[in-house]
């Protein structure tokens, strides 16, 4: 107990270090009237009147968003490469869409997204058979309500489990193969904020995900700049798979993954400075 405590300290510090002095420059700038307008969230929590934060709330605050996006993403992304890496049909489709889209002469970047229908169900996938963090956050009813048959009476707690939905197989064929089909409909665009509940990755309803459409974009682009930009391959003193052992605790990945990037687009467009 004490030691993750003392991980989970560190982790938090590590995070501060990057962001709370920005925090502090920020509400500087406003001190002195150099900054008047506001642009992002911070801004806003800075001028908030009816419910003012204090400096550790407003630095809390900002800890829990980027906390929210780089862990969920990395998650994601941690467990969409070794499932890929050891599927080549997979990723060599991926590949494929992202030369047909983008070609392999500019980055892959924002705009690319709405063509790039299996690379999002590639995210979309590692978050139904991944879910980091198996059970969503609890909730509280506050009516009297009927699900698929079951009374669940006013004031029950309520947390639903997103490893149970996405392994589901009355739901889903071959629940437990990592297969981005189970995401392609023809033609329709692939997205990863809707809600049938069939997966559960942010949520749903007044309390859900605030960050769904920059967590999915953020995922989304992560994964297609790492598999347009380098060719993968395991070390040579790996087997023939990338392990897939999940963590008890929280289902993300045992072991961190560990495998070989080299470049595959012209060296200039890679930033190295
Ligand atoms: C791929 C990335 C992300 C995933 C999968 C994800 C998923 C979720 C889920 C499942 C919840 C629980 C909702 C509920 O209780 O019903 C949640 C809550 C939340 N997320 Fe995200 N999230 C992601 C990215 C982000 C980002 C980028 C932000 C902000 C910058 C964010 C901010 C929050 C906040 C503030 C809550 C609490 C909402 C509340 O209790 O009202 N998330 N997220």
């Amino acid at each position: 107990m004490g030691f993750s405590i003392h991980i989970i300290r560190k982790a938090i510090f590590t995070a501060r270090k990057y962001q709370d002095y920005l925090t502090d420059e920020r509400i500087q700038q406003w001190k002195d009237g150099v900054k008047t307008k506001q642009d992002d969230l911070l801004d806003v929590f800075i001028n908030l009147k009816n419910h003012r934060l204090n400096i550790y709330e407003i630095k809390s605050q900002i800890l829990d968003l980027i906390v929210a996006t780089f862990d969920n993403v990395s998650n994601n992304i941690e467990w969409a490469m070794p499932e890929m890496i050891n599927e080549p049909k997979i990723l060599h489709k991926a590949i494929h869409e992202l030369d047909n889209v983008v070609g392999k002469e500019r980055l892959v970047q924002e705009s690319d997204l709405q063509n790039l229908n299996y690379i999002k169900a590639c995210v979309k996938e590692a978050f139904r058979l991944h879910p980091v963090a198996p059970f969503n956050l609890p909730h509280v009813t506050t009516a009297d309500s009927n699900v698929a048959g079951y009374f669940i009476p006013k004031g029950s707690h309520v947390i639903v489990s997103r490893f149970g939905l996405g392994r589901n197989p009355r739901v889903w064929d071959d629940a437990l193969t990592f297969n981005p089909g189970h995401h392609m409909n023809n033609d329709k665009e692939v997205v990863l904020t809707d809600n049938n509940l069939h997966t559960f990755l942010f949520s749903t309803g007044r309390r859900g995900c605030p960050g769904m459409l920059l967590g999915s974009t953020i995922t989304t682009m992560l994964l297609a700049r790492l598999v347009q930009g380098f060719a993968w391959e395991l070390p040579s003193n790996e087997q023939h798979d990338v392990d897939l052992k999940e963590n008890l605790h929280d289902l993300a990945k045992a072991r961190p993954l560990s495998v070989i990037a080299k470049p595959r687009l012209p060296l200039h467009l890679y930033n190295t400075s």
